[in-house]
Parts: structure tokens; sequence; C-alpha cells
């Protein structure tokens, strides 16, 4: 995986040929744990924190209809609003760049380039 900054708010972290619509990726940025998803054409990426019981499974899930199911106990979710379509509550969005072939996504926090893991 090819993580790099793209600029100051923004890190590349897949090509795009590299999430497709049968398996989620993910990455760790600003110690936030990010699960990408393709859904269609657009790609979106959420906290794999689910506001259930707080599992971190999202990256076992795929998407179906801009919707992810939480594989523990079938809450969803989605993914580019994090609003609940099934369940309560919501998760965290992060805003997805697609330049060319690379997949860029802020990254929370102000200096979240500095402070990404590797
Ligand atoms: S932990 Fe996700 S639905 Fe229960």
């Amino acid at each position: 995986m090819d993580v790099r900054p793209v600029t100051r708010d923004f890190v590349r972290v897949f090509g795009v040929g590299e999430i497709d619509e049968w398996r989620a990726r993910r990455v760790t940025l600003n110690g936030v744990d990010i699960v990408l998803f393709r859904c269609g054409d657009a790609i979106a990426a959420i906290e794999n924190l689910c506001p259930h019981q707080r599992f971190s499974r999202f990256h076992d899930a795929v998407c179906r209809d801009r919707t992810v199911r939480c594989p523990m106990h079938g809450w969803s979710f989605d993914v580019h609003t994090g609003a609940a379509v099934e369940g309560g509550g919501s998760v965290r969005v992060f805003e997805v760049r697609i330049d060319g072939a690379d997949v860029s996504v802020r990254v929370p926090g102000p200096s979240a380039v500095d402070s990404m893991t590797w």
C-alpha cells in the first residue's frame, strides 16, 4: 500500500483499481481505523467502528446500494452520510478525493499527515 500525503489534509491511500465492490480496504490514519468501499462509481470512507457495540468489523462487509451492514448484528449505515439505515447512531465518514488513479482521504485532526500510522 502506497500511503503518502497529497496535501496538508489529504493522504493518498490506494489506487482506484485497488478498491473493488467485493473487498473493502482498510487503512489507519492519524490513529483512526478507516474502511473504504466502492459503491457503484463512488468510493466512500467510514470509520471502522460500529456505534452499536463498538466492534470494528466493517472491513469484513461489502457495500450495497450505498449501505454497509455491520457483520456483528446487522445494523446498517449509509456510507456517504454515516446515518443509520437500520439500527441507530451513525458512523464517521471521511471525505474522499479521486485524482486520476489515486484515492485520497481527508484524515481527522489538524496535523493528520504528521502523525499518521504507516
Ligand atoms: S456491533 Fe455493529 S451491529 Fe452490533
